[in-house]
């Protein structure tokens, strides 16, 4: 076909952790002896209580269960922070860029980050917070949040963090869901010169969230915030009075560590629950190998904390690595388009991990942005979160990273908590568009519909056929979900939800999700989330939301919307309805369509026929398949007479 392939540099043949041959042999061993290899890997982490058990995992329903070094104990913040204090007390752990360059950086010492988690720890524990209890976590792109991570988990509870974007309904129905006592935020978020109000937001959430006994209030912007007396709680006055030492709390491998809600294809969006050593391991290995990186390099990982990227690569992988880590608050056209390449160039990054998406939207604002910039400092450029289209690709390698930096496409999801298929810079050839091979003790399978194995070449869903250290262990609150989700659609694998095809030498492409999920600019959407969102509203009989192709942000929001019968739909309610989406559950899930249609198709049994929804919102009506067995199929005619114009 024709396709470009990128072989690997010489220099990085020769210097990198991870050669071709080392990775073939490595991967074999991985799986042939998964107990050898992970005895070995997990050599990285102190533990307090070695393990004697390495693997006891089933993806069976008889008996299922995952657990990794289940007898092994530790604490995940004391191998992120204490243990590099002798030898790395001075480096920078953490620097942070705001949003305005004209604002102050930090730059936080392993020392300084360590008491800074010491003193926060000890005010969660003032607070009555214990071992296995819930924190929300609902702040902004500031050290701090690091801090409310960390401390956590060295006092042992659970953190939860929302995204700073959601709104205060989103908010409260997961601290509801979490029964979670204590949320952390701040008065204001800041991004690209917008203030976010998210102490507002928690007042507002608290009243449906009658859960909430104490707000501890960072000060980010000296915004004017009322406080509620006996209720909210200053950070810096809490920490100022704590003690700066704390003595980590001794965990249980399979304790949790934290949990992420999600969307899924069904119901409300689910908190996939990660646990403390095997999720140790996954992302400490998974950074070092992946991006071949070496202490004390200055990374740069521009995702948010609020998504699983950012908890694993912003966050732990970096630190347990002894990694100096980028935070940047701002986004990346602010004050203009040139804004990430300046910050490279401000601390040198050596390393550079971002989304598809900010990639799109930077290319088309044309090149003269990026070249004014030197960017030298650049090794190497990871992808992640929604598959890299090749011009996207090329771009970022000939443009931003001048040829001379690999790039690694990696695919992974919140539930695998880490990397799971992608190039090494010094082990893979590259092709663009491709994540190409797996990951130490990661075995993909393709399976087609029936669920038959898929040998060589092929299009199929992808699954994995066993357990990694760094899999989610379940879905808060509900066990029966976790297993019902992802081990019941083939029996006795890891369903992905993605479509993948495999090439002729055994590369990876993802092809997108095969369910119900959408990709908004590499953030994860349910379509019956913003449904029932949409439904919510009292002119709204039904609604029906696909996903339809968009240049900038991967996937856009197509919504069909059947309205009440006495409601006569015009442009103002369709104002409305976006507005109303976005308060329900933020911005990110902001419609890009709206259609109303007076019917949706569906068969006689009354199911919603989603594939003709999808092809209209595709565009793609030459081929609308059968439609015979719609209970009406006039109702599709109506909907190819009234799509609306499109930008
Ligand atoms: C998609 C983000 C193609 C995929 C880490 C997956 C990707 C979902 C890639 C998980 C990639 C993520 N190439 N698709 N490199 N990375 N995806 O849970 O559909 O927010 O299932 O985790 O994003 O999204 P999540």
């Amino acid at each position: 076909m024709g396709e470009a392939i990128y072989p690997v540099p010489a220099e990085w043949a020769e210097n990198a952790l991870i050669d071709d041959a080392r990775y073939t042999a490595m991967y074999q061993q991985s799986v042939s002896d998964p107990d050898a290899f992970w005895a070995t890997e997990a050599q990285r982490i102190d533990w307090i209580k070695p393990f004697t058990k390495v693997k006891n995992t089933s993806y069976h329903a008889g008996d299922f269960g995952i657990r990794w070094f289940e007898d092994g104990t530790l604490n995940l913040s004391a191998n992120a922070l204490d243990r590099h204090l002798a030898t790395r007390g001075d480096q920078i752990a953490i620097l942070w860029e705001p949003d305005s360059p004209d604002e102050a950086e930090r730059r936080i010492t392993y020392r300084e980050l360590h008491e800074m988690v010491c003193r926060f720890a000890n005010v969660l524990k003032d607070q009555g917070v214990a071992r296995g209890d819930r924190v929300t976590i609902y702040l902004p792109m500031v050290p701090e949040a690091a801090v409310a991570m960390l401390a956590c988990a060295r006092v042992g509870a659970i953190h939860s963090i929302v995204f700073a974007g959601f709104s205060p309904e989103a908010l409260a129905g997961r601290v509801e869901d979490c029964g979670s006592r204590i949320v952390i935020t701040a008065d204001e978020g800041l991004r690209g010169g917008k203030k976010v109000p998210l102490k507002k937001n928690v007042d507002a959430a608290a009243a449906h969230a009658p859960g909430i006994e104490k707000v501890i209030v960072l000060k980010r912007t000296g915004g004017d915030v009322p406080m509620v007396a006996g209720r909210d709680i200053d950070w810096h006055t809490a920490c100022a009075a704590a003690s700066p030492e704390n003595t980590p709390e001794e965990m249980n491998a399979e304790d949790p560590l934290f949990i992420l809600y999600t969307s899924g294809s069904t119901g409300k969006p689910k908190g996939v629950l990660h646990t403390t050593g095997g999720y140790s391991v996954w992302v400490s290995a998974t950074h070092q190998y992946v991006f071949d990186y070496r202490p004390g390099q200055i990374y740069w990982c521009a995702a948010d904390v609020g998504w699983v990227t950012g908890h694993s690569y912003l966050i732990y992988g970096p630190l347990l690595n002894g990694g100096t880590t980028l935070m940047f608050e701002g986004v990346p056209n602010y004050p203009d388009p040139s804004r990430f390449w300046q910050v490279v160039d401000k601390y040198q990054v050596e390393i550079f991990y971002g989304a598809p998406t900010a990639l799109r939207a930077l290319m088309r604002e044309g090149d003269e942005w990026v070249k004014k910039t030197s960017r030298a400092s650049l090794r190497v450029l990871g992808s992640v979160g929604e598959p890299i289209n090749p011009e996207a690709w090329e771009w970022y390698h000939k443009v931003v990273g001048e040829g001379r930096c690999p790039i690694v496409d990696t695919w992974w999801q919140t539930e695998t908590g880490g990397t799971m298929i992608t190039p090494l810079p010094g082990a893979t050839a590259l092709k663009p568009g491709s994540a190409s091979r797996p990951f130490f003790g990661v075995q993909p399978l393709l399976l087609d519909n029936d669920g038959t194995i898929m040998e060589g070449p092929g299009d199929g869903c992808l699954v994995i056929a066993d357990s990694w250290p760094g899999q989610m262990r379940g879905v808060w609150g509900d066990a029966e979900r976790f297993f019902q989700t992802y081990f019941t659609t083939f029996a006795g694998y890891y369903f992905t939800g993605d479509g993948c095809r495999r090439d002729e030498d055994g590369y990876y492409w993802i092809t997108g999700r095969i369910d119900d999920v959408i990709n908004v600019s590499g953030h994860r959407m349910g379509t019956a989330e913003i449904e029932s969102a949409l439904v919510a509203h009292e002119h709204v009989a039904e609604a029906a939301v696909v996903g339809m192709p968009h240049e900038i942000k991967g996937q856009g929001i197509y919504a069909y919307v059947t309205c009440n019968a006495d409601v006569e739909p015009d442009e103002a309610l369709r104002k409305e309805l976006i507005a109303w989406v976005r308060r329900e559950i933020g911005p990110i899930a902001t419609p890009d369509v709206i259609q109303f249609a007076p019917g949706l198709p569906k068969t006689r049994s009354g199911k919603i026929m989603r594939r003709i929804l999808r092809k209209i919102a595709e565009n793609d009506v030459g081929n609308l398949g059968d439609t015979s067995t719609l209970a009406d199929p006039s109702v599709v005619d109506h909907l190819l007479a009234n799509r609306p114009q499109l930008a």
